[in-house]
């Protein structure tokens, strides 16, 4: 059996659909802290299947030693955390305690249940600024805000307890841009408030909850100086995450990404043409802390794994309006 942490969250609940596709058995753990009860019932309706939910805090050791006693653990993958940048530069010992508080209790729980295969979710933003690009696997690591430093320190410590321990299996996979939606429609990503990212800001627009798309810089040294990023379709991001699990052996680090930059114009164009909406926008001052451009080196996980995303940038702004479109 599989524990996915954090698996009501956006990138949790899509990987649920491509395990039990995969025939794996999946038992959730999450505290709602960003998510929604009602994703339980969609992932049933999407899969066919009745998947056991803990609504419970990885930091609370007693109520998880309890489900690794209720549950024949194989497997967890940790997609448990908070992730927004801005919150962490406001509220750093808050990301701190839950994003490190909850590993730690986690991976003691893990050891004392004999559970040794552990995936996690990290971050492309622990390569900070990139020198070059690609971005390879061994360029050198750096944050520049309290949620890219626990992403790091997470890092950290899964490579100093393999050292302790190396009955352990640990894959750390280093996110770019997921986007994109199932193709069902009944799944996706709901931020609160007032996105921070670019394609749930697009789609606000386009649905007429925001006014204008604000493009931060139009002055980088790029092909039309927007920001570039290498933005990956959700359900691709999943499909790796059943990969790595298939391929588990000792430590392994991996990029999940398409190796291809697409532009904050080019995004936003293809938004536009798929979607035939128009997206009002513009130009506003640079944000700080972003780079100009950053793309992965894919060349890892499909030696190693099989990896390859197979969707499109068509395919990343159709799925994530059509979700949007659903469930207004
Ligand atoms: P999400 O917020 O949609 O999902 C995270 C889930 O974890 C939520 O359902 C939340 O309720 C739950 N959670 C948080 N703290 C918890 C705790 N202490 N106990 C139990 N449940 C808890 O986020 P996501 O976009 O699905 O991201 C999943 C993981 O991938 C995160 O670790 C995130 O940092 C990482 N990541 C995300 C992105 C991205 O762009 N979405 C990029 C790189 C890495
Ligand atoms: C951001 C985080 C990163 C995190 C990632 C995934 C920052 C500085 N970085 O990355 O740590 O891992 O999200 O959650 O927050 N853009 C606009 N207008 C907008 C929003 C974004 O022009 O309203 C531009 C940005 O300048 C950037 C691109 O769109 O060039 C993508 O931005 P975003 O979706 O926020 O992702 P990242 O900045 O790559």
């Amino acid at each position: 059996m599989i524990l996915v942490t954090g698996g009501l969250g956006y990138i949790g609940s899509h990987t649920i659909i491509e395990l039990i596709k995969n025939n794996y058995e999946v038992l959730v753990v999450d505290n709602l802290s960003n998510s929604k009860r009602e994703v339980i019932d969609k992932l049933k309706k999407i899969t066919g299947k009745e998947i056991p939910l803990y609504i419970s805090d990885l930091c609370d050791k007693k109520a998880l030693r309890q489900i690794f006693q209720d549950n024949k653990i194989d497997s967890v993958i940790h997609f448990a955390g908070f992730k927004a940048v801005g919150e962490s530069v406001e509220k750093p010992l808050m990301y701190y305690r839950n994003n490190i508080d909850s590993t730690l209790t986690l991976l003691e729980v893990m050891e004392e249940f004999n559970c040794f295969n552990m995936i996690f979710s990290s971050s492309a933003t622990v390569y900070g600024s990139p020198k070059s690009l690609p971005i390879k696997e061994d360029f050198p690591l750096s944050t520049t805000n309290p949620y890219g430093s626990t992403k790091l320190f997470i890092e950290q410590i899964l490579k100093d307890l393999y050292v302790s321990n190396n009955k352990f299996n640990i894959t750390i996979l280093r996110y770019f841009n997921p986007i994109g939606a199932d193709e069902s429609g009944l799944l996706g990503e709901d931020p609160r408030g007032i996105p921070n990212n670019l394609m749930p800001y697009i789609v606000k627009v386009a649905t007429g909850e925001l006014e204008t798309l604000s493009i931060f810089g139009d002055d980088y040294d790029t092909c039309d100086g927007t920001g570039v990023r290498d933005y990956i379709h959700v359900t691709d991001l999943a499909r790796g995450h059943v990969l790595s699990l298939k391929n588990q052996h000792g430590l392994r680090i991996y990029n999940l990404g398409t190796g291809h930059g697409t532009s904050v114009l080019e995004l936003v164009n293809t938004f536009e043409k798929v979607n035939n909406v128009k997206i009002n926008k513009k130009i506003a001052p640079r944000r700080a802390g972003d780079i100009a451009e950053c793309f992965a080196s894919c060349d890892k996980a499909f030696k190693e794994l099989g990896f390859k995303a197979e969707k499109t940038i068509e395919d990343m702004c159709r799925d994530s309006y059509n979700y949007v479109k659903n469930n207004k």
